[in-house]
């Protein structure tokens, strides 16, 4: 049977791939997209990581748990009491489901909304026809085996969890993330091995809902991705008031799992070693590009010495009309980034411009209170040799934070001491995860901390912080 052809094939359906199909589609490329992913119930399921067991499934939860532990403390200090509060984890989870498949199906219907072809099942390049302008894919589940044919090719393949060789998940006692998520009941005791975003943010959801957690991070600095005083807040906040335990510089000798507990055996700085036992393990450390099956090798893709697809600043890999987005190439690992990518590409296909500024991409840690950042830490500028302002004001000396009765943490603007242009801004305190978007339009447009502190922020807001914060960089913050 000919192979069907297409003008693109996208390889993977999570938030690079299917976002760049439907950009394809829209500018009239006949598109195909194939995805190999089957949920708990065996069923194809569009989506990619994000909408199955990362973003959508991890906010969803800390959102009730969250609730839960407002109920459960800080709705007394309104007056507000309530009695026989409890938590029912079946109902926590089926809403957690409910809201992963509307997203999953909403995939679904979007590229077929978009007519992009949806394929389920492995893709896997072949080889190239007419002088690398056309290329060869099988998309296999099972025996089932179909070629199609596409001129242009865009790996979204993602990423999977790193594993430890000493620690096998079984997603019984000892869980990834995916585990994580997909518990059925509250453990007593939880360990997480990494005190990275997943550990932080699972760790939240456990402990908040009533487990003892306790995180060994290898790193002797905690957050060390982030600015060096919002991780010095974050530690001190999440460990004084989400109660998480956090043991830094931790070496694990070695893990055991029993039929009903986890044992782990680690060493901190100086210290003899030391027993955790716990009742659930998390393993949370980091993520790994994934190429498996993909056929890297049967058409000569390069990838780099840690298994990321090469790729230059425009997404080209080193073959001729393909590309690669996402999780599998460099740069943070998140959604958004992925799927700006996408869109890059796409439109690159078509014969326009574009690419993204990986030097203005959010980073939002969804703990209580959040954590959320845009360009250059302090410890990146001094490294750098670049002098810089900064100007800080904290969310206690804000009304709207006050009123919340959150009032942890900070924003602090980082600018260039000669051109006052805006390096990076930091936040650590209630809904920074919306907030950081002013700072990141603010980098984009290469504002300065002047432009910010001259426009005017509704008042009471927490956007307030922000405008005191950039105030305070020519140390003229007025309610401080
Ligand atoms: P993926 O989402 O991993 O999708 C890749 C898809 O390709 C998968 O469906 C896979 O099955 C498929 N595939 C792979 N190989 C093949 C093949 N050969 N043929 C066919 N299909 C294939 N990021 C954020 O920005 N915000 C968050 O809040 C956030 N929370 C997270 C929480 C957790 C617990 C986790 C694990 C991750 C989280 N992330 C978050 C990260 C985010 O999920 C990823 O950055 C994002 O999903 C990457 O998108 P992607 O399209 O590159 O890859
Ligand atoms: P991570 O890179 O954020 O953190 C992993 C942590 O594990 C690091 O601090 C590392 O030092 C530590 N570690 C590594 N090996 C260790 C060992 N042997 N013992 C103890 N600690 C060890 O990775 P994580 O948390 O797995 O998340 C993966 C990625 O998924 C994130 O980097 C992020 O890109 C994405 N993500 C994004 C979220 C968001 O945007 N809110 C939420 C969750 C994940």
């Amino acid at each position: 049977m000919k192979p069907s052809s297409f003008d693109v094939a996208v390889i993977g359906a999570g938030p690079g791939g299917y976002v760049a199909a439907i950009r394809c589609a829209q500018q009239g490329l006949n598109t195909v997209c194939m995805d190999e992913w089957k949920n708990a119930q065996g069923e194809p399921s569009l989506g990619g990581t994000c909408l199955n067991v990362g973003c959508i499934p991890s906010k969803a939860l800390l959102e009730s748990s969250e609730n839960y532990e407002r109920a459960a403390g800080k709705f007394a200090t309104h007056g507000i009491r309530i009695e026989g509060l409890s938590v029912d984890v079946p109902t926590l989870m089926a809403r957690k489901d409910k809201i992963v498949s509307a997203f999953t199906g909403g995939v679904a219907m979007l590229l077929k909304k978009n007519k992009v072809t949806a394929m389920h099942g492995r893709g896997t390049l072949l080889r190239s026809d007419n002088d690398n302008t056309s290329w060869q894919i099988e998309v296999s589940e099972g025996e089932k085996k179909e070629t199609v044919k596409a001129r242009h090719v865009i790996i979204a393949t993602g990423s999977t969890p790193r594993q430890l060789p000493f620690a096998p998940v079984d997603n019984v006692r000892i869980l990834d993330s995916a585990g994580a998520l997909a518990l059925t009941e509250i453990p007593r005791r939880l360990g997480v091995i990494g005190g990275g975003i997943i550990g932080l943010e699972m760790g939240s959801v456990w402990r908040r809902l009533g487990a003892e957690v306790t995180i060994l991070e290898a790193l002797p600095e905690f957050l060390a991705i982030a600015d060096a005083q919002v991780a010095k807040e974050a530690r001190k906040l999440l460990t004084r008031e989400t109660g998480l335990v956090i043991h830094t510089g931790a070496t694990i000798i070695g893990i055991s799992a029993e039929e009903s507990s986890v044992t782990v055996e680690y060493t901190t700085e100086g210290s003899e070693a030391e027993k955790l036992e716990v009742d659930k393990l998390i393993i949370a450390v980091g993520r790994v590009p994934n190429t498996m099956g993909l056929g890297a090798e049967n058409v000569g893709l390069k990838m780099d010495e840690r298994g990321y697809i090469e790729v230059d600043r425009n997404c080209r890999t080193n073959l001729q009309n393909i590309y690669a987005v996402g999780d599998v190439v460099r740069g943070p690992m998140l959604a958004h980034k992925a799927s700006e990518e996408g869109v890059t590409v796409a439109e690159t296909i078509a014969g326009q411009t574009g690419h993204v500024n990986l030097g203005t991409i959010p980073s939002v840690i969804y703990t209580s209170p959040e954590i959320a950042w845009v360009g250059k830490t302090e410890q990146e500028l001094k490294v750098a040799g670049i002098p810089y302002k900064a100007g800080q004001f904290p969310f206690m000396a804000n009304g709207r934070a006050r009123a919340l009765g959150e009032t942890g943490g900070f924003v602090k603007v980082l600018a260039d001491a000669a051109t006052d242009r805006i390096l990076g801004v930091h936040m650590i305190g209630p809904y920074v995860s919306e907030m950081i978007a002013e700072a990141v339009v603010a980098m984009e447009f290469s504002a300065s901390s002047e432009d910010i502190a001259r426009i005017v922020h509704a008042h009471p807001s927490l956007s307030e912080v922000l405008h005191e914060a950039a105030l305070g960089v020519d140390k003229r913050a007025i309610h401080i």
